[in-house]
């Protein structure tokens, strides 16, 4: 998909199709003026028979009107002027593509306005980024294993955005380089996160690792197997993977795109590619969304992706741990005790709190790389869901500035993150009469209480964790990956290595 800016006047831009915006103030913004004037007023006359649309995302499509190179103008509504927001805006553009995408349009004009949002430091950058991002979204097809023929793919190759300034030109540009390569991020985690979890294994996530390192000469991969991460003492890890006859992985994945010796910012996901609960079975209900249970490590693995496509000046490690969890013979039963790399002992009163003891070696693990921070990425908690809903990931640490720096990038990316507040009483509900912790803190906290569990093991290290099980994926007739929090994350690393907005 190729993204270009345009100055041309729309009735001469090089383009099959024009979109525009139509607020319910019945008046014309300058570019749907233009497109007015150049069809003779043809726009106006339909609007004065009540057949424009002007509630927000309601979309028509109007054919070869007078006076336009573009056979094809897509009308979007953008509601009132008032609430015309950036997340008005969002919408309105995100019909608007599904509205072209119904067409063969191969070159789209956009000629939407902009919201105020973007008048601000940075937002020609992000109004690019928003631009690719969505487009790429609208384009997204779920990587779906039905037998049915394909739908022909939409023949969309171009997009570009009218009136933007020369001074604008250059960040909008960079915006739509950055946006693809998160989109094509996003892309990598919403698949990896749809596959079923007899696709998506854990030597399948391996195998996906070793395919970024070929394509990217500044990856490199390494994968531990089954005895590798015995080696390593991983002995919570191994706890979640006794009760699967699939083999655990163990993956790092290390870009070095900084200076030599400078310290990485370590990336940690879960990567549980399915989650039956193992002897503390999950019910039934939803129990199929527990293939979901990787999105944390793919999320490492697309941002590492977008990192190194992007070639950012800095120095990034992801690490995942990937494993199945099941019941079993020889599964881990509530009440077991298991040492962690750390040598912490961990008595495992609910073997469904599983992805903390998958977290809690892989961050130990972190500590050999002396990172500048350690950021880990799981779809830990339902609590999280009853706290937070699907709109905002959960974010919590040791470190408020680092927290508060995800959640500045969430801001800025339209991938909201919040922080919670982790406090030392919380730890006191993991005690344990019979090891260092337990692996669960009761109803009260949950979200808490599972980063409580990791902030044993990040001690010294400046860490924060993002709980992504509501953001990640969505349930019922929409169910599927959203791709989420990777702009979150890619705008943290573009952030800290001085190239945003
Ligand atoms: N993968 C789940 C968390 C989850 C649940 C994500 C629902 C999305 C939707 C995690 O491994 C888990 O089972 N957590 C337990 C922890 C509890 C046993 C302390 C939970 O949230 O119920
Ligand atoms: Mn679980
Ligand atoms: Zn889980």
């Amino acid at each position: 998909m190729q993204f270009e800016t345009s100055n041309l006047s729309l009735a001469a831009v090089r383009a099959d199709c024009i979109a525009i915006g139509l607020h319910d103030d019945g008046k014309f913004a300058p570019l749907a003026q233009q497109v007015d004037e150049a069809s003779g007023g043809r726009l106006k006359q339909l609007q004065a028979r009540g057949d424009l649309p002007s509630r927000l995302g309601e979309t028509l499509l109007l054919l070869d009107l007078p006076g336009l190179k573009a056979e094809r103008v897509v009308v979007v509504g953008l509601g009132a002027p008032a609430d015309f927001d950036r997340r008005a805006w969002r919408k309105a553009l995100s019909a608007a593509l599904k509205a072209v995408l119904r067409t063969r349009t191969l070159r789209l004009a956009l000629a939407l306005e902009r919201p105020a949002a973007d008048q601000k430091p940075g937002g020609d950058y992000y109004f690019g980024r928003a631009v690719a991002e969505l487009t790429h979204a609208a384009l997204y097809r779920t990587n779906d294993l039905k037998s049915a023929r394909k739908p022909k793919p939409a023949a969309l190759t171009r997009v570009l955005t009218a009136a933007i300034a020369n001074e604008a030109a250059a960040n909008v540009k960079r915006g739509f380089v950055h946006g693809s390569a998160v989109a094509g991020g996003m892309k990598l985690l919403r698949d990896l996160g749809n596959l079923p979890g007899n696709i998506c294994t854990p030597r399948y996530l391996a195998e996906q690792a070793k395919g970024l390192a070929s394509a990217h000469r500044s990856l490199t991969v390494k994968v531990l197997d089954e005895a590798g991460i015995r080696r390593q003492k991983m002995g919570c890890l191994l706890a979640v993977a006794a009760g699967s006859a699939e083999p655990p992985r163990f993956i790092s994945l290390e870009y070095r795109g900084g200076k030599a010796g400078a310290a990485p910012i370590v990336l940690v996901g879960k990567g549980v590619t399915f989650d039956t609960g193992g002897i503390s079975l999950k019910d039934p209900g939803a129990m199929d969304e527990m293939k979901y249970d990787m999105c944390g490590a793919a999320s490492v693995l697309a941002a590492l992706q977008v990192v190194a496509e992007l070639r950012l000046p800095l120095n990034v490690v992801g690490l995942v741990g990937a494993v199945e969890n099941m019941p079993g013979s020889r599964a881990t039963k509530p009440g077991d005790i298991v040492t962690s790399a750390a040598g912490l002992t961990v008595e495992i009163l609910n073997t469904d709190a599983e992805g903390r003891l998958v977290l809690c070696d892989a961050l130990d693990y972190a500590r050999r790389y002396k990172p500048a921070a350690v950021i880990d990425i799981a779809t830990l908690t339902g609590a999280c869901v009853i706290a937070l809903g699907h709109h905002t990931t959960g974010i919590l640490g040791n470190d408020d500035a680092l927290a508060q720096e995800l959640v500045a990038a969430g801001q800025r990316a339209d991938d909201r993150g919040w922080q919670l507040p982790l406090t030392e009483e919380y730890a006191e509900q993991l005690k344990s009469n019979f090891a260092d912790l337990a692996n669960i803190g009761g109803r009260d906290g949950g979200v808490i209480t599972a980063a409580a569990f990791l902030g044993r093991f990040t001690k010294g290290m400046s860490w924060a964790h993002m709980d992504i099980a509501g953001t990640a994926w969505l349930s019922g007739s929409q169910k599927g990956g959203t791709g989420r929090p990777l702009p979150l994350l890619a705008d943290f690393l573009i952030e800290r290595a001085g190239r945003g907005g």
